[in-house]
């Protein structure tokens, strides 16, 4: 496992092929699954307005790309949960909101829209809370499933990909905060996990 520091350098001076093992999911493959989500979630909400609560950060390109996608009218906003540190990836606490809505979810119609569900955590710790908001209706659409590493159970209702258990960045997904941007999902070599 690189340091920050070293990792900063490889960054700089490599780029992210010095650290990726395969691309795992394609950008061709991520923009035809994104759109198919989009037309999926655009029939069902018809007639609704749904709000789009996006989990920081790693879920925000999947977002952006859903909603130029979507055709039925919606709302965004965005909440932050916090619960692994930089340069701790294998540790892991209780989830903290660190960023909460804007919007009042009463009687809305919500979508939580999540890059990975691992654990469950994260996002059962959303769903609860919201739950307790009283929304019209509350449900999941996470971009990467890996249930290998799942520990509490997670009703998605719309999903992305299932992927095996294997340590991927990319598409807003981070390695120590480099590298979000790749507009594919990689795995990350064994060396550098
Ligand atoms: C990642 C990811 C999910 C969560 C999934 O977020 O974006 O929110 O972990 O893990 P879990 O199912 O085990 O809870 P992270 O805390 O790394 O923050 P980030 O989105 O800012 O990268």
């Amino acid at each position: 496992m690189l340091s920050h520091a070293q990792l900063d350098a490889v960054a700089h001076h490599q780029g992210y092929t010095a650290l990726l093992e395969r691309v795992l999911i394609s950008e061709e493959q991520l923009r035809q699954r994104v759109a198919e989500l989009a037309e999926q979630i655009s029939r069902d909400y018809a007639g609704r307005t749904p709000l789009l609560v996006c989990i920081l950060r790693g879920g925000v390109m999947f977002l952006t790309d859903l909603m130029k996608h979507l055709t039925v009218p919606h709302h965004v906003d965005f909440m932050a949960v916090s619960s692994y540190g930089v340069g701790a990836r294998a540790t892991r606490g209780q989830p903290r909101i660190t960023l909460d809505l804007n919007t009042d979810v009463r009687d809305r119609h919500v979508l939580l829209v999540e890059d990975i569900i691992d654990s469950g955590h994260t996002i059962d710790h959303v769903l609860r809370l919201l739950q307790t908001r009283e929304p019209a209706s509350l449900r999941v659409c996470a971009l990467l499933d890996k249930p290998a590493r799942r520990e509490v159970y997670v009703p998605i209702t719309y999903l992305g990909f299932e992927i095996p258990d294997e340590f991927v960045f990319g598409y807003g997904l981070d390695l120590d905060e480099y590298f979000r941007n790749l507009p594919f999902i990689g795995v990350v070599k064994k060396e550098y996990q």
